[in-house]
């Protein structure tokens, strides 16, 4: 069995539709290994547009268009909020849950995160799930603690076994537009771990699932980051916004 790879470029609050238009034109002729998806995550005001230049251009079709965002509610008096519902209307398939910005800025909680990752399991999303520890917590020896307490409310809200739809984006918040990767064998430490604790409650979902690495992946990084045992992936946020760089680390991912 081959695991899937994916990378995820997050445009964060950045972009507009002239950048729709230039990574439409720019990943036209990208080559990437069987095995791997790239999902772009523009801000809401674009999912329709990229999604549909997207088809229009007939990209490969392994690229797809994922949310940054959606809301653990149905539907109602939610004023500023997505559902997933909408996302599923706009033929999107895939969305981040539980950012590091959205648990710091807006103070998402993780029982709230798996509320909204099972929402999207509900609608036939995938949710890139994010975990991540902070620079105090890793250098007190709290990494392996924090991130399974970022894990454990899922695994507790959808049960292990809908976890196999689930991908884990591990995004140590140190690393996060800051320059400062993990080196790639503090990432593939962690990863390991992270497949290590799934194991331990379902052995073929840990098997399964896709961990991705988040923070700071760049062109020049990326190859050797994807090579790691654990590693099936990155979450992309700074180089997912230049064309070139995101092609060049797609085409470094491959299936494990
Ligand atoms: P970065 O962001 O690649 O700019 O560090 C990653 C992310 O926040 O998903």
């Amino acid at each position: 069995m081959t695991r899937q790879a994916i990378v995820a470029a997050n445009w964060k609050m950045n972009g507009d539709s002239a950048l729709v238009d230039t990574m439409v034109s720019g990943l036209a002729d990208i080559k990437l290994s069987s095995h791997v998806d790239v999902v772009i995550c523009p801000s809401f005001p674009y999912l329709s547009e990229l999604n549909q230049k997207i088809k229009a251009a007939k990209l490969n079709e392994a690229i797809h268009v994922g949310s940054q965002n959606v809301s653990e509610h149905e539907s109602g008096a939610f004023t500023g909020e997505i559902s997933t519902a909408m996302l599923k209307d706009l033929a999107i398939n895939y969305v981040i849950v539980g950012h590091s910005e959205r648990r710091s800025i807006y103070k998402e909680t993780s029982t709230q995160v798996a509320k909204k990752v099972h929402a999207a399991l509900n609608a036939g999303l995938t949710p890139i799930l994010c975990i991540g520890e902070s620079e105090a917590e890793r250098a007190t020896g709290e990494t392996e603690t924090v991130l399974s307490a970022q894990i454990q409310p899922v695994i507790d809200d959808i049960g292990i076994d809908k976890f196999i739809d689930v991908v884990i984006a591990y995004e140590p918040v140190w690393a996060i537009g800051t320059g400062k990767t993990a080196s790639s064998a503090m990432a593939q430490e962690t990863h390991q771990f992270i497949r290590q604790f799934l194991a331990q409650q379902n052995e073929l979902v840990s098997d399964k699932v896709p961990l991705l690495y988040g923070g700071s992946v760049n062109a020049a990084n990326c190859e050797e980051l994807f090579a790691q045992t654990d590693i099936d992936g990155g979450l992309i946020g700074g180089a997912s916004l230049k064309a070139e760089q995101f092609k060049i680390i797609c085409s470094a991912a491959k299936g494990k």
